[in-house]
Order: C-alpha cells, then structure tokens, then sequence
C-alpha cells in the first residue's frame, strides 16, 4: 500500500513552530508541485499562496532557470569550502555582486551563512568584534524591539522580542535589551503620529542613555517587522532611529530577511527612508528559497577592524561548514537577475497598491480593525470590537479560524495572532489578489 505523506508526516515529523497535537483538526497541507504563486498538495488541492511559503518565494515557484543554475553548479562543482583562504568561484560572484547591489547602502563586504538566524548571528558577532578590536570593548549590549523576530539560534533569539518563542529557552544571552516597537494602531503609548513625536524611535536614545552608550554595541531592526505583526513603520522612524545609533556610536543593522530582494517594493526595506545601516542582513527571497543561504553585509570600517597578520588574532573566528554554498549562490544570482530583469522590485510596488486598496475596502467590516501594505507585505488586524480596538480573547483563536477558512477556500496566509499576514510571491497576478480578497471577505464576514 503506498504511503499517506499526511499520516507520515503526523507520525514521524517533528515540524519546527507546529502543536504536534493539533494537527489533526489543522488538516495538514504536504505540498508536492509549484507554479508561480500557486502550489499543488499531496489530495491534488490548489492553493494560491499568499505568503510566498515563509515570505521567501519572490520569484514564485517552478522557476527552471534557478533550478538549471543551481544543478549546472553542482555538477561542476558541488561544494568547496570558504575557510582559511579557499574559497569557490560562485560565492566570489555573488559577493560581488551584493556589493554592488548594496552600493547606495555602502557595504563593502559579504559573509555567507545557511539561513536568516545563521546571518543575524554572524551580525551580532561582527558587531561585537568590531568594537573590541577598535578598543571599545566595553561596547558589547544590543538594543533590539519588542514583537521583532531575528530567528532561533541563542543570539538571534535573545535579540527576539517575541516573548513565547524565548520563555521556555530562558536564561538567554546576556547584554540585549527590547524598546517598545513603532506599531501606531496600537500605540506602547497610547498616543497618535505625528503628534507623538515618534516617542518608540526616543526610546532608543532614552535607552542608550540609560545603559550608557560606551556599553551599546549596535541596533538590529527590521525595517518592517514581519513574524511580530507586520509593523510598518510611520514616516520619520527610521531617519530618527539612524541619527541616534550615529549619535551614539552604535551600529544600525537592518535585518532584510524578510524585506530584502523586492518585497516592500524597494529591492531593500531601508531605502524607503534612504537609510544607511552599518551592516545587513539576508536570507529568504535571496535565493526565493529555491536553497538555504544567509548573508551578512557589512562596511569597509568593519570590515577593517579585522584586518592584521595571522597570529594576531584579529580574524573573524566564525563561519559554518555551508559558507558560501556553491549552488545556493548559482540560485541566488540567478535569482537576482530574474527579479532585476522581470522588473519585480516595481511589480511589487504596483501590486502592493492595488492589494492595499481591496484591503482597504474591507475595513468597513465589523471585524476588521486595520489594515496596511508597503509593496507586497501586508496586514489585516482582527478586532472584536472596531470603536474600542479591543482584542479578541486569545481562546478565541480569531486569526487560526480565519486561517482556517481561508485554507478552506484554497488560500494559503499566516495568521500572527488575530493579524493576519499576506506576503505573496512578487510574480502574484491581480486576478490571484482578486481571489484572496474575496475569500479574505467572506471568512472574515463568517466571523
Ligand atoms: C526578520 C527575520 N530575521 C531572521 C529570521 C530567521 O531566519 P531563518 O528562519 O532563515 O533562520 C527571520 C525568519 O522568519 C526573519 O523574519
């Protein structure tokens, strides 16, 4: 008899962020086939994805191209080492090119990793290292938000401000400190931009003064926070949150894991406020997912501190075994061509528009208590009572029903709580956007 993948999946997984329990009623999709935004399950069931997989599949799936690429590299040659003066000739050319794709940013160099944590941790590291060989070593604190994800690993979680994906971990890594995040519909403070004078971004220079600023390594945000509730931020955050980490000394990394390669509708998140960060981070739609890799980008002066003779010990002391992936870098340059020359980086812009106008019109719903979109990143909150803003009692699982009947009318989203995420692949058609706002409609109104 041949195998369920349903009932295997139920019976010898063990799924990352999955209530094992659960996964009866959660009626498991095992996908088996991809095509643009659209995948195919294990029952023969279409479902448009509206969150790209993991808010990665920007260049959408089937994609021969990459997939050639990749295979191509492995035949040639399918793994060499970065380590200690070797390297592989894929890796150079795609740190060559993310140098110049990250030229209005000034990076100056790429350091390759397997995934996003792997890529924030490398960025963490560099920053510490940076100040103790620029004799500042007392500078080793990192400020981070409430609600933003960073990843898993222990850096990556400790700079996390997702309180149920740290407590059953704690004590974490010590010297990260959380401020309050810019999420102005339900504003830490209560109160309204402008007028706020972005009171979360003051936080920061209120914390550095606090801890002191010779013991604060560096900043990590995302420009628009992705797992904590896609947060936008409002006109004016960023540009204040540059001039304080510049003020202070302390390094600003962007974490674009989710926003880089086109997502927001720039081909990274911070050059919608022209931000100049000191190091950056990738992973997700840098390959679109078609092969793990992570990137860390950082400045020439970073860069610099780590310069000397071997004995001195000033080199980087860090690296995992799939630095620089040969295949994972032929799929991303491949992939970074497909977004430049498809145009996708503006395709997102123009489909964010028309996707944050259908979601404009729902919010006329009882049930429906903010939206926003920057490009094709995009929220829908869930309220129980729209005049109030009051929250849906968490046993209530709003957002999981709403998943759960958008699932059923063969749309793929996230629920984040009671928000409700839609990142698609780039290459979404309106007609495809069309279909997700009206089911999104209908199980809304259901509610
Ligand atoms: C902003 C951000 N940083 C880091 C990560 C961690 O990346 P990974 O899951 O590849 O380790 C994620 C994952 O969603 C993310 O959204």
């Amino acid at each position: 008899m041949e195998s369920d993948p349903r009932k295997d999946y139920a019976q010898y997984m063990w799924a990352p962020y999955t209530q094992m329990g659960d996964l009866a009623e959660e009626e498991p999709i095992v996908a088996v086939d991809g095509d643009g935004a659209t995948i195919v399950d294990s029952l023969g069931r279409e479902f448009i994805d509206g969150h790209a997989a993991l808010w990665l599949a920007n260049a959408g799936f089937g994609r021969t191209e990459i997939v050639e690429a990749a295979t191509e590299q492995m035949h040639k040659l399918s793994w060499f080492p970065s380590f200690g003066g070797m390297s592989n000739e894929v890796a150079i050319a795609l740190a060559k090119r993310l140098v110049q794709l990250t030229e209005p940013e000034g990076m100056a160099r790429a350091f390759f990793s397997s995934g996003g944590s792997e890529a924030v941790e490398t960025a963490l590291k560099m920053a510490r290292q940076y100040w103790r060989l620029s004799g500042h070593g007392g500078k080793f604190k990192v400020i981070s938000r409430r609600k933003s994800y960073h990843g898993v690993t222990f850096g990556a979680l400790s700079a996390t401000g997702v309180t149920a994906n740290r407590r059953l971990f704690e004590p974490l890594v010590p010297g990260f400190r959380h401020i309050e995040p810019p999420y102005c519909y339900r504003c830490p403070y209560g109160l309204e931009h402008p007028e706020c004078a972005l009171a979360c971004a003051e936080e920061l220079e209120r914390t550095i003064a606090f801890e002191g600023a010779d013991t604060v390594a560096a900043f990590i945000g995302e420009p628009v926070m992705g797992a904590g509730g896609v947060i936008i931020p409002p006109e004016g955050y960023w540009q204040r949150i540059e001039e304080i980490c510049r003020d202070h000394d302390v390094l600003l990394i962007a974490d674009e894991v989710i926003t880089g390669f086109g997502r927001t509708g720039e081909m990274f998140g911070c050059r919608h406020w022209n931000v100049k960060p000191d190091m950056m981070v990738f992973a997700k739609g840098l390959t679109s997912g078609y092969l793990p890799l992570g990137a860390t980008m950082a400045r020439e002066e970073i860069f610099q501190a780590c310069i000397g003779k071997w004995g001195e010990g000033r080199e980087f002391r860090h690296g995992t075994t799939y630095s620089g992936h040969p295949a994972a870098a032929a799929a991303a340059l491949e992939n970074i061509r497909i977004i430049e020359e498809e145009g996708l980086v503006e395709r997102a812009r123009e489909l964010g528009d028309y996707l944050f106008d259908g979601l404009r019109e729902l919010t006329g719903m009882p049930h429906v208590g903010d939206v926003n979109a920057l490009g094709l990143i995009a929220r829908l909150e869930l309220v129980a009572d729209k005049e109030t803003r009051e929250a849906f009692p968490s046993s209530e699982l709003a957002g999981l029903r709403v998943n759960r009947g958008m699932l059923k009318r063969g749309v793929i989203m996230r629920p984040l709580g009671d928000v409700m995420s839609l990142s698609p692949p780039l290459v979404i058609t309106k007609g495809e956007i069309d279909a997700i706002l009206l089911a999104l409609a209908q199980v809304v109104d259901e509610l």
